[in-house]
């Protein structure tokens, strides 16, 4: 053999021990978020993983999607999976039935374009349920919102500064306008101002909970192999964060964790925003939770039809201490404000991961 085949030889030997290797550790994480995130054509026989697909693109808090659907295309069953619950930054599951109301948003979205109408209702009883009934229409209707569920991230990053304009504040009031539920937008700086005090020090008493940090922790991905093992938690790479082997990973929270520098960021992070909106519904009870959360998702969905990005600051609605004087700034009397979010202009940053859906639908 002469030196050039030799060179050839060795080539292919590292080149299938290359492929090997790959095959051996499985798809890279941009080819496992690529797969969640495609948009999937409904096939004649998958009515119901059609619908579920769409649902599980919904945001969900901690990426823990605490849902589990049965039924049929025709009739649609959202019920908690409390396995998923996170009990002390959610203590009464309020963030897990919007969760599951913003999944449910999305599968109402998905049958509209696949020519089917929804009616949306709660059951309380058993835990508490969401049914959706799906009649055909006989004409797809596709929204833009629909259009909106394969490109919406929540985007933890630093965003642009650039304001929203007033037109476009008031395609997003609309379109997250659900019976019972509002979003009021807060663009002016003083009162951006007073909500981010809020916000920094609902913060600060969530990470000297010892119980809190460990929950979170428990929800949290220092790297690719484990978020794709997973397919859920919170990813380190999709807010920004270096990725690390978890033992590493683990170390480096515990040290970089901390009330000031998690404040000092989010202090950089809402004054690049453009705004803060909060979603709030007539009630408290899971029935309007789960309205909050297809509020919430509607509102995500028309701003990323907008090129508008957005992300989660709920600090002072999960501490219950803040919540009143949270409601005093928003002038919304004895409501209980449901959710916030800042929003503005960014370049998109790494997707998050989701389960397959044959591990979401079970038999009722
Ligand atoms: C009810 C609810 C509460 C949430 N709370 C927070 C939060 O406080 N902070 C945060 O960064 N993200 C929060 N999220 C966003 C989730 O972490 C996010 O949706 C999930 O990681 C999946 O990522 P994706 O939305 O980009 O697909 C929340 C989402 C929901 C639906």
């Amino acid at each position: 053999m002469n030196r050039r085949n030799l060179i050839l030889g060795g080539s292919a030997v590292a080149l299938a021990a290359a492929g090997a290797y790959a095959v051996m550790r499985g798809p890279s994480y941009p080819d496992a978020a690529a797969g969640v995130w495609s948009r999937k054509s409904r096939q004649a026989d998958d009515g119901l993983n059609y619908l579920v697909h769409n649902a599980t693109l919904a945001a969900n808090s901690h990426n823990t999607q605490p849902w589990l659907f049965s039924g049929t295309a025709s009739q649609v069953s959202i019920r908690p999976d409390t396995s998923r619950a996170t009990p002390v930054a959610d203590p009464d599951n309020h963030h897990l039935f919007a969760s599951l109301g913003a999944a449910a948003e999305n599968l109402v979205l998905a049958a509209a374009a696949d020519g089917r109408s929804a009616e949306v209702g709660f059951d309380p009883g058993a835990g508490g349920q969401i049914r959706i009934d799906l009649t055909e229409t006989g004409g797809s209707r596709r929204d833009p919102l629909f259009e909106a569920i394969t490109e919406r991230q929540c985007t933890r990053s630093m965003y642009s500064r650039r304001d929203v304009p007033s037109a476009e504040l008031a395609m997003l009031e609309a379109a997250a306008r659900v019976e019972g539920c509002e979003v009021l937008l807060i663009t002016r700086r003083p009162q951006i101002d007073a909500i981010l005090e809020l916000i920094t020090s609902a913060n600060a008493a969530q990470i000297a909970d010892p119980h809190f940090v460990s929950e979170l922790k428990s929800w949290l991905r220092f790297n690719a192999a484990h978020a794709i093992r997973t397919g859920d938690g919170l990813y380190s790479g999709c807010s920004g964060n270096p990725t690390l082997p978890s033992w590493l990973g683990s170390i480096a929270f515990g040290m970089a964790f901390t009330a000031k520098a998690e404040n000092d960021k989010i202090i950089k992070q809402v004054g690049s925003s453009a705004g803060l909106a909060v979603i709030v519904s007539g009630g408290d009870d899971p029935a309007h939770w789960v309205r909050a959360g297809r509020s919430y998702q509607r509102f995500a969905l028309a701003a990323t039809s907008l090129g508008i990005r957005h992300a989660f600051l709920n600090q002072p609605l999960e501490v219950t201490a803040f919540r009143p004087e949270l409601a005093a700034l928003l002038g919304i009397g004895q409501k209980r404000p449901d959710l916030l979010v800042r929003f503005g202009y960014a370049e998109p940053m790494p997707r998050s991961l989701r389960r397959p859906v044959s591990d979401v639908i079970v038999n009722a």
